[in-house]
C-alpha cells in the first residue's frame, strides 16, 4: 500500500491489510469487483479507493497462478 501511495493518515490501513490478506488467502486472484466487495466494510476518509484496490491487485499478481507463474503489475 505504501508503494501505491494509498495511505495518508494510516488509520484505516491495518483493517484494509487484514481484510485484503484474508481475501487473498481465500481467493488468490480475485476480480476487482470481489476486492471492492471484500473491502466494503473498511472506510478510508483520506484517499479514494482506486489506489487501495490497485494495491490489492498488485499483491494478488505476486501470487503464483495454477501454473506457478507470477504476473507482477
Ligand atoms: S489513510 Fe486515512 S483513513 Fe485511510
Amino acid at each position: 500500500m505504501a508503494s501505491r501511495r494509498c495511505r495518508q493518515c494510516g488509520y484505516c490501513t491495518p483493517g484494509i491489510l487484514i481484510t485484503a490478506k484474508a481475501l487473498l488467502d481465500r481467493e488468490p486472484h480475485p476480480t476487482r469487483e470481489r476486492i471492492r466487495e471484500a473491502l466494503s466494510g473498511n472506510l478510508c476518509r483520506c484517499t479514494g479507493y482506486l489506489q487501495i484496490v490497485e494495491a490489492v491487485e498488485a499483491a494478488a499478481a505476486l501470487t503464483p497462478d495454477a501454473g506457478g507463474r507470477v504476473h507482477p503489475r
